[in-house]
């Protein structure tokens, strides 16, 4: 028997579903482009052929026209059919083109490509239940998640977050001592190393690969007050710190109770652990948007296979939201914790030793 359908319904899931699709596509257009580095050679020449872009770009000339043909079909560039040239506004360079910047979403492509290109494992553990742990992923993955959230740390971290802890700024300007776990590539550690000459920044991480690149990249800027070393949560060294801070790893530990519990004891009397978590309502029903189904996804293939991959595998998930957050805090021995800031994906919690 035919099942017979609301034709409403199913024309709007179509074109929502169609519109995702013509997403992963762009998606993966725009990552080349990044790669390749035509939307920055674009920037530069401004309105030009597809021969003057290749050579600038020097990438093939027919491949590139396909490619922009497809861009400018998404919306991602301008074409001039008169003169048959192609240009960036300066919203789309914003997105496409310029590295660093809050709007740039580049980052965020480079993730999704990530998980694209290790689709097979994330089947195989989908069926059989294994973990896996973060060094397991696509290099996409640490770079894309670094470009991903470095943007939002520069604009909020030293400006709102830090500022907005109790006690906590002082402290840092006269010279504090700082631990930051699960660093990752350290664009956390740098930033409050730039911005407090005379405290010491110490980042920490179990990925070999991610501390490396962290200690590359404290070593060309010049940054001296920051150290690197991989270790994980629950052993990382040090006593007497004043701030120990994670910045969107928690949900990815294992035992999250058993690393705030080592964070506790590392941190000298009223100290403060800060925690930032991707901004989550505290259930699936209050999280029905775009946001969360984005994280909801990437917690799928990343955030729960990992916290599996490790001792207890409590799997919280990249939407876990403040109140489980602060049963973790709690469980571990913090009794008093407060959001004190937030953005529209990240909030910031205090936890007082
Ligand atoms: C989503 S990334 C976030 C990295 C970085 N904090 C950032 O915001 O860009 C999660 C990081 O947590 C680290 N991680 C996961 N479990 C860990 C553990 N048990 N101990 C130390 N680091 C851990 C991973 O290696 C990875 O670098």
């Amino acid at each position: 028997m035919t099942p017979s359908y609301n034709e409403k319904k199913l024309q709007e899931l179509q074109g929502r579903v169609m519109g995702n699709a013509a997403g992963a596509v762009g998606l993966l257009m725009a990552y080349i482009g990044d790669q390749t580095g035509i939307y920055r050679a674009m920037e530069e020449l401004g309105p030009c052929t597809h021969e003057t872009l290749a050579k600038k770009a020097d990438v093939d000339v027919r491949y590139l026209r396909e490619w922009l043909s497809s861009n400018a079909a998404m919306g991602y560039i301008e074409y001039n059919a008169e003169v048959d040239t192609f240009h960036l506004t300066p919203e789309q360079a914003a997105i496409f083109s310029r590295e660093g910047e809050p709007t740039c979403m580049q980052g965020f492509f480079q993730a999704v490509v990530g998980q694209y290109a290790t689709h097979d494992t994330a089947i195989d553990i989908f069926k059989s239940g294994e973990g896996r742990p973060w060094e397991d992923h696509h290099s996409c993955c640490f770079c894309g998640t670094d470009r991903f959230f470095r943007p939002g740390y520069a604009s909020s971290l030293t400006s709102e977050w830090i500022p907005s802890l109790k006690g906590v700024e002082p402290t840092l300007i006269s010279g504090g001592k700082v631990a930051d776990i699960g660093c990752g590539l350290g664009a956390s550690s740098l930033l409050m190393g730039e911005a407090y000459p005379l405290s010491q920044i110490h980042g920490f991480d179990s990925h070999g690969a991610s501390i490396e690149s962290a200690r590359n990249e404290a070593n060309e800027k010049g940054i001296k007050n920051v150290s690197f070393e991989q270790v994980l949560a629950k052993e990382f060294p040090g006593k007497d710190y004043d701030l120990v801070c994670i910045f969107d790893a928690l949900h990815d530990m294992g035992d999250p109770v058993g690393a705030a519990r080592h964070i506790k004891k590392s941190l000298k009397p009223g100290g403060t652990f800060m925690v930032v978590e991707p901004n989550a309502a505290d259930s699936l029903k209050e999280n029905m948007n775009l946001f969360s189904g984005i994280m909801y996804g990437f917690s799928t293939t990343i955030c729960v296979p990992v916290s599996r991959s490790q001792e207890v595998g409590l799997c919280l998930g990249a939407q876990a939201g403040e109140k489980r957050i602060a049963d973790v805090l709690r469980e571990a021995g913090f009794s008093s914790v407060n959001r004190v800031a937030e953005t529209p994906t990240n909030m910031v919690l205090q936890a007082i030793a």
